[in-house]
């Protein structure tokens, strides 16, 4: 099959939906790949990058669409305001189309899909589930508006973000609020502790404090006893009381802090205002709100969406494309996230698609299916296990038990006595094995057995979260060979003596640089 990457058309997107990168991984899957002349110009990435890659170059969008089988874009097709064309008539019927969509806002377009006879996949309807991380385009475009809102910021503050001393005095570090610590908030905390400020953020999901704490950030604490959580470990929305309690706590913080960067959503709910005028008016000179919520209505009383506005001496950043505004790095982040759902429709890698409406993930993005509206999906079963001590909520998609399933509840009373019959087996053969053995290995065969049950029942304790220190230590204690190689190390022998001499350093090198990164994963785990 042919992929059609087609030029966005717009007003000031610059970003692609592949790069030179991708389209190398997209032919390798066993898809041809044509792009329209100068799509991926505005990202930096030039038409010949494409033909080195070994994409086609088709002149314009008409030729791109006839050539295409699936046609991969950003945007949702739309009207051509230069041309008057809408893309929808250029696209070819029984056509495959990916892209941001956004369904619930978009019916008009979903009918003219259908009416076309198209398969489109939304890429903003992927389920957010751990299976599907890979393939999540909002994540990947959150995280970039999350840095770059932390980039605008320090643009307009005009001030040093870390403390320091200098000969011309000492500079104070700059404070930042984060209000809203999804992925885009998570972003802006960890950019702006890299430029060496002092980060405060809110969450109104508590599972977020530790993951704010190991960013070493602080958490901002509201003496109200609200859970946050909503449905699938997404925020809900919260009581007017708390709401109250929350805007009393940035009152006083906007008194304080240099920069706020809010993020607060609740999925298809517009934006809760969070920031009144009253509060900006608090703010010391020079101060710098970014409003990522913007488009959704705005956190702030006084953004204005897709403008930058200067009041009380305080500017407010409203901009709404800010994945736009690091074009080649969104490109290259949706381009993968683009190859990644492709390679799940794709399992033959025979450059063949294939709409499994069965597959969890191909469900969730498909939005018209050969002319039939499919949206919206059927919920996912999806349990969220608390937060473990790494502060992670886990998502797991879990069946519901089959009827037959549901029936046989003796099947599990069967399964519970039937776990016996191995220990009993066992302890028959380790009889047996006593008659013959000698009893030199009959005692150090019991040792092993005992060490494998004491280590199998220290690891089953330990929390999944803990998994990958636990296993840096037991690296390092593993080390412990270290104590043939000194024993070895007086040998009469001079090649033993060496020997034993670099098996010491080795082991030492493994032995203490396990310590040491177990002991810096620990402290990400410290609240
Ligand atoms: P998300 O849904 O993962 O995060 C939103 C966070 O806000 C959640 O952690 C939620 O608990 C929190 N929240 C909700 N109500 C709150 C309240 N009253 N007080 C404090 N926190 C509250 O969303 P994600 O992906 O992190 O995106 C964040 C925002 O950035 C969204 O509004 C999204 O549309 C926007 N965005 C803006 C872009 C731009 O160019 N301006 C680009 C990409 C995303």
């Amino acid at each position: 099959m042919k992929i059609g990457v087609l030029k966005e058309i717009h007003a000031g997107e610059k970003r692609v939906a592949t790069t030179p990168d991708v389209t190398e991984k997209l032919i390798k899957l066993g898809f041809d790949v044509v792009i329209q002349a100068g799509a991926g110009e505005a990202a930096n990435f030039s038409d010949k990058s494409y033909l080195e890659a070994g994409a086609n170059i088709c002149k314009d969008a008409k030729t791109t669409c006839d050539a295409a089988d699936v046609l991969i874009k950003v945007r949702a097709p739309q009207k051509n305001l230069n041309t008057a064309t809408h893309e929808m008539e250029l696209i070819r019927r029984g056509c495959n189309i990916i892209s941001f969509i956004w369904p619930a806002q978009n019916e008009g377009l979903l009918r003219q899909l259908a009416e076309h006879n198209i398969t489109a996949l939304a890429m903003d309807s992927i389920p957010r589930i751990s299976r599907a991380q890979k393939l999540d385009a909002l994540s990947s475009m959150a995280n970039i508006a999350g840095y770059r809102s932390v980039v605008e910021a320090s643009n307009q503050f005009g001030r040093f973000f870390s403390g320091q001393i200098t000969a011309a005095g000492k500079v104070a570090p700059a404070k930042v609020m984060v209000i809203g610590a999804g992925v885009a908030g998570l972003a802006a905390i960890g950019t702006a502790k890299s430029l060496g400020a002092i980060v405060r953020a809110f969450d109104t999901r508590p599972e977020v404090k530790d993951q704010i704490l190991s960013m070493d950030a602080e958490f901002l604490e509201l003496e109200f006893e609200e859970d946050g959580s909503g449905e699938g470990g997404y925020a809900k929305v919260m009581s007017k009381e708390f709401i109250e309690a929350e805007m009393a706590l940035f009152a006083e913080q906007a008194k304080e802090v240099d920069i706020i960067i809010t993020t607060a959503l609740i999925p298809g709910k517009p934006a809760p205002e969070l920031v009144t005028e009253a509060m900006v008016k608090s703010m010391r000179d020079g101060g710098v709100i970014v409003d990522l919520a913007a488009e959704q209505g705005g956190n702030c009383a006084l953004t204005v969406p897709g403008k930058v506005v200067k009041k009380y001496g305080i500017t407010i950043v409203g901009y709404a494309d800010l994945p736009s505004r690091m074009a080649a790095q969104s490109s290259q982040l949706y381009a993968t996230n683009i190859y990644n759902l492709l390679e799940e429709m794709c399992p033959e890698k025979n450059g063949e698609l294939e709409v499994d409406m069965e597959n969890v993930v191909v469900r969730g993005a498909t939005v018209v299916n050969s002319g039939k509206i499919t949206w919206p999906p059927p919920p996912i079963e999806v349990s969220t296990r608390k937060p473990s001590y790494s502060g992670q909520t886990m998502e797991v998609e879990s069946k519901p038990a089959t009827k037959a399933e549901q029936k046989e509840p003796s099947r599990v009373a069967l399964a519970a006595k039937s776990a016996w019959l191995p220990v009993f087996i066992a302890g028959l053969v380790l009889f047996g094995l006593g008659q013959v053995a000698p009893a030199s290995f009959m005692s150090h065969f019991t040792v092993f057995v005992l060490s494998c049950f004491i280590g199998y029942m220290v690891i089953w304790n330990v929390s999944p979260s803990l998994h990958t220190p636990l296993m840096s230590v037991t690296n390092a204690i593993s080390s412990i060979i270290v104590l043939g190689a000194l024993t070895q190390l007086s040998s009469d022998s001079s090649i033993i003596m060496i020997l034993s001499i670099i098996a010491v350093f080795i082991t030492s090198v493994n032995i203490i640089g396990g310590f040491s990164v177990t002991q810096r994963m620990l402290q990400m785990f410290k609240g």
